[in-house]
């Protein structure tokens, strides 16, 4: 066991991060977030109250624990901003307990103008529209402004260079352009609403390794959207990786890796899905599973868990111990199906090759498991349900440590802890 663990998805995102995080943030004094922006919707429930975290970390209910967002999250001031008055008026409280990195790059308005007008057009991915794509482009082309340029004083020309680039596609699709002037000033408000939270991340965090704290480290959407190894292009535009933690928080936290896959997989936005079902199975996942996108309300497509996928996931993340999520919304179907390859070209693979037009290509090959119905409460499984996830640890070379089976933080069934050593 270690005092530092990088939780990460195995899947497209919204595998239930949100509430292993902050299950596991009891015993944590950091949690911090690397990538990403608000395109992330992390939902925790706690003595039955629904909440649903953006951009500040899961761990922010807990009130002993510290929250970081490093340098590679991208961050839309204005929604931090509401979203930590938000915390406040439902009663977290958040002096001293929220630090944001002085190197986060920003989204600005012109970004979410971007991202809105190109999702209009026929070439739309199905982002968020949270402009998190624009701000990325404006980052990789060292054009970003980032929060510590704006509270030194010193982003007007900066401002100025980059909504001159968007301005020239703006006009291209249509839109009205960005003032520079204006824009350069509502960068500078909504910056000044969160200086209060501004600090240096990595420091922070070297500093408390050093002493020995126990650290979560959360990820935000998952292997299957990052950029260079999830189903391209329909991806986000961050790596969504364990390995992605070190650039993304200043410090190399070697941490322990504990993926978090569904029982099933959902996704939202498009690209390929092989495991897309229909029918009645899906009507019971969405309905017990309430598979409606946090961020955006959108419709979650839904499918049976797809082995080679999760392999490549654990794979890339150089995992093998897991979470798997909303077990019981499985329960109550007659027959249980596990992806365990494809069929490309009428020959079989097991492996996914993270290319969104070669997955499309791909047909699954099912193995068919029997169901189990009732309550998965925190007693012992189903024998069925028992020898699905046995099955899945066979075929991925991944234990299951922890199976949550509700959304309440402690729903969980744990055979490992990731955090805390046996007794
Ligand atoms: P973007 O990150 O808004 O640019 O969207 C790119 C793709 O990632 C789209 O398919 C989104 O639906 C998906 N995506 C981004 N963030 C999340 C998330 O937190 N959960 C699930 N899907 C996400």
């Amino acid at each position: 066991m270690s005092s530092r663990v990088c939780v990460i998805g195995l899947q497209w995102g919204d595998e239930g991060k949100g509430k292993v995080v902050d299950w596991l943030a009891a015993h944590a004094d950091f949690v911090a977030r690397f990538q990403g922006g608000n395109n992330a919707g992390h939902t925790t429930v706690v003595a039955g109250k629904k909440r649903v975290l953006h951009l500040v970390p899961s761990g922010i209910l807990h009130s002993r624990t510290h929250c970081l967002i490093g340098p590679g999250v991208v961050l839309d001031c204005d929604e931090l901003a509401a979203e930590t008055e938000r915390l406040v008026r439902s009663g977290v409280q958040m002096a001293g307990r929220l630090t944001v990195s002085t190197q986060c790059a920003l989204i600005m308005p012109h970004h979410i103008a971007l991202d809105k007008a190109r999702e209009a057009g026929a070439a739309r991915l199905g982002t968020t529209k949270r402009g998190v794509g624009p701000a990325h482009e404006s980052k990789v082309a060292r054009r970003a402004v980032r929060l510590g340029d704006v509270l030194a004083g010193k982003h007007a020309a900066l401002v100025e260079r980059d909504v001159a680039v968007a301005n020239l596609e703006l006009a291209e699709l249509n839109e009205p352009a960005f003032d520079a002037p204006d824009l350069s000033r509502q960068v500078f408000a909504s910056a000044t609403k969160v200086a209060k939270h501004a600090g240096d991340v990595a420091d922070l965090l070297a500093q408390a390794a050093g002493r020995g704290a126990t650290i979560l480290v959360e990820g935000s959407q998952g292997a299957l959207l990052d950029i260079d190894q999830g189903t391209y292009p329909h991806v986000t535009a961050a790596s969504c990786l364990a390995a992605a933690a070190a650039p993304g928080l200043g410090i190399d936290l070697r941490p322990d890796v504990l993926g978090v896959t569904k029982a099933y997989t959902t996704r939202v936005g498009g690209g390929a899905f092989p495991t897309e079902t229909g029918g009645k199975e899906e009507k019971h996942m969405r309905t017990l599973g309430a598979e409606f996108g946090s961020t955006t309300g959108r419709n979650r497509r839904i499918g049976w868990l797809d082995i080679p996928a999760l392999r490549h996931a654990l794979l890339v993340n150089g995992c093998n111990r897991m979470a798997v999520t909303k077990l019981d919304v499985l329960s109550g179907l007659a027959e249980v199906r596990l992806c365990v390859a494809y069929l490309r070209n009428g020959e079989r693979c097991e492996r996914l090759v993270p290319d969104s037009r070669m997955l499309s290509d791909c047909e699954p090959v099912y193995e068919n498991h029997p169901g189990w119905s009732g309550d998965l409460l925190c007693g012992s499984l189903p024998a069925a349900a028992e020898a699905y996830l046995a099955r899945i640890e066979k075929l991925t070379g991944a234990a299951v440590d922890v199976i949550s089976v509700g959304p309440e933080r402690d729903a969980n069934i744990v055979r490992r802890h990731p955090l805390l050593r046996a007794a």
